[in-house]
Order: structure tokens, then C-alpha cells, then sequence
């Protein structure tokens, strides 16, 4: 009997762990399919802050569903957040393992910054739309927010 149980237990974190998995692929795969055990310091910090974006992402697409539009702005209120603050924490060379960062940000921190910035611009639209509530807008400035985190992970991201 006790090991049954204990098997539920397993079996249950495990379907509540594949449910987490299949939200974020609806928001646009944006999680990163290694372990990030062991990082330190400024890597782990922003590693912290960007699981916090994945978090309110995921926050804003169950708000637009549920027509809560109201309930976008503190989600999309973080993100702007850590979109203006993201370039100081990529001080130069800062990408041992296990950050996934890859050189390409020094060589053209140009680029990284401008979609930062694209990122934060994007999630302060989003912000000031769902204050509006004009549903017509909502989505495809919310589609617009993904695609700045997903292009800059193309570019700059393992
Ligand atoms: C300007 C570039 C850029 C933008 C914009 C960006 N990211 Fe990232 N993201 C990165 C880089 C680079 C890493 C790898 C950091 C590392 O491993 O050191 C990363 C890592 C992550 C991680 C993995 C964190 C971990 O635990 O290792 C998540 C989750 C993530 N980003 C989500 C998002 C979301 C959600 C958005 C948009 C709301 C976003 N990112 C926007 C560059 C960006």
C-alpha cells in the first residue's frame, strides 16, 4: 500500500510537470530544454529573472483567454521591467556553463540591445492596449511580445 501510494505521488508529479510543459509551448517553446543547476552569481540571477518573464508570459496568455484584460498589466509591467534592465546583466564573456549565452552577444551587442529594448517596447504597448481593453489590438501585440523573446533567442541563445 505504501509504495502505491507513493507511486500516485510520482505519477502526479510527473502529469502536473507535462501539463507545465505543454503551457509553455503554447506561449512559443521558450523554455530551455537543459537543467540550469550550478549556476551562480549574475548568470543565475538572470536566469531567475528571465524564468519571472517566462512566468508572466504565461500569466498574460491565460488573461487574454479569459478576456481579463485588466489582469495584463502587472505581468506586462515585469517584463518591460527586466526588458530595460536585461543588458546589464550580460556583463562581457559572462556565459560559462551552464549559461546558454552565446559569444555572438559581445561580438554584436548592437543588435542584443536594440532587442532588449524591442522586448521592453513590445511588453509597454502590450500594457498600455490592455488598459484600453481593445481586444482587436491585444493579440497581435501580445503575438508581437513572443516573437521579440523568441527572435532574440534564435540569435543570441543555445
Ligand atoms: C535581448 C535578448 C533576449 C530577449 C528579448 C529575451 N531573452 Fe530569454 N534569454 C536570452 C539569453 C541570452 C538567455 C540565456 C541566458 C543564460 O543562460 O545565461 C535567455 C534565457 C531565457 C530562459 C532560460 C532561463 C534559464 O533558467 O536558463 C527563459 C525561460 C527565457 N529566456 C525566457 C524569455 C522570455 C519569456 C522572453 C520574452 C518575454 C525572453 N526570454 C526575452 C535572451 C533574451
Amino acid at each position: 500500500m505504501k509504495n502505491t501510494s507513493f507511486l500516485c505521488v510520482l505519477l502526479a508529479v510527473f502529469f502536473m510537470a507535462m501539463g507545465a510543459s505543454n503551457d509553455l509551448h503554447q506561449v512559443g517553446s521558450l523554455n530551455s530544454a537543459h537543467a540550469h543547476s550550478g549556476a551562480t552569481g549574475i548568470v543565475k540571477d538572470r536566469m531567475d529573472r528571465f524564468k519571472d518573464s517566462q512566468t508572466a508570459l504565461k500569466a498574460i496568455a491565460a488573461a487574454i483567454k479569459a478576456q481579463e484584460f485588466n489582469a495584463i498589466d502587472a505581468p506586462a509591467q515585469l517584463i518591460a521591467q527586466w526588458g530595460d534592465e536585461m543588458v546589464a546583466y550580460f556583463p562581457e564573456g559572462s556565459n560559462p556553463s551552464p549559461s546558454e549565452a552565446l559569444n555572438v552577444i559581445w561580438q554584436e551587442m548592437d543588435q542584443f540591445k536594440t532587442m532588449a529594448e524591442a522586448n521592453a517596447n513590445a511588453a509597454k504597448r502590450l500594457k498600455q492596449l490592455a488598459l484600453s481593453g481593445d481586444q482587436s489590438k491585444i493579440k497581435p501585440a501580445f503575438n508581437e511580445l513572443v516573437g521579440s523573446c523568441k527572435s532574440c533567442h534564435q540569435k543570441f541563445r543555445q
